[in-house]
């Protein structure tokens, strides 16, 4: 693999570009402190500004690392969520991704749009042979935009995150794309 950190991507409407810590009042803003967003996520609501600033400044800390990989995603101007690897194996060439989204932008096809961008970014340029996709199984949205970025679902791994805002172990749906699919 040849990693990048994390580059600038531009698609029609989006673009993909790193963290600053002026980014925290609209991640706050528009997705961090959103229950909406947060229900399936690994992580609980923003309770105020300075949570979201001080996690911006620990992020922004790794992008001198080659194989971070954390953009924010900017639609209209406006960041608007975020997409990101969430783990990676250098041996066996695969990554997972997580992403979010601030509610008033759902359903315009926006988050296909990054995944579908990240997707070729982390195959063509950095060199991973596989990336998957995990989500609650009660979270089809997401399974959806798997779908439509090419991803194909290869089961449902059984009780596989324990979700405190639930307070139960929830089922995740495991999708995963490899670098020589999209030629099919
Ligand atoms: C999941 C999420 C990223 C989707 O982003 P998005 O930009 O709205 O996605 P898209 O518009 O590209 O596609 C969404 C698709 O899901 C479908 N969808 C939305 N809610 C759905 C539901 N409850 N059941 C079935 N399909 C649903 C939409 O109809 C759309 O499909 P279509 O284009 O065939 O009509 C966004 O809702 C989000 O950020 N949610 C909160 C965080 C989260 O859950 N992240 C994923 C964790 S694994």
């Amino acid at each position: 693999m040849n990693h990048k950190g994390t580059q600038t991507i531009t698609t029609d409407r989006l673009t993909l570009r790193r963290f600053t810590v002026e980014d925290a009042p609209a991640m706050y803003r528009n997705w961090a402190s959103d229950d909406a967003v947060t229900r399936w996520l690994t992580w609980p609501t923003h309770p105020n500004p300075e949570t979201t600033a001080s996690l911006l400044e620990q992020w922004c800390g790794h992008y001198g690392e080659e194989d971070y990989y954390n953009w924010v995603i900017k639609f209209e101007g406006e960041p608007i969520g975020n997409i990101s690897v969430v783990q990676y194996t250098q041996r066996s060439a695969w990554c997972a991704l997580g992403y979010c989204m601030g509610s008033r932008w759902w359903n315009k096809g926006i988050m296909t749009e990054a995944v579908c961008a990240v997707r070729d970014f982390l195959f063509d340029e950095v060199g991973f042979h596989r990336i998957v996709i995990e989500h609650a199984i009660e979270n089809p949205g997401s399974g959806r935009v798997a779908s439509k970025a090419g991803f194909t679902l290869e089961g449902v791994q059984r009780g596989k995150f324990y979700s405190s805002r639930e307070g139960r172990f929830l089922d995740l749906a495991l999708y995963g794309c490899l670098a020589e699919d999209r030629e099919r």
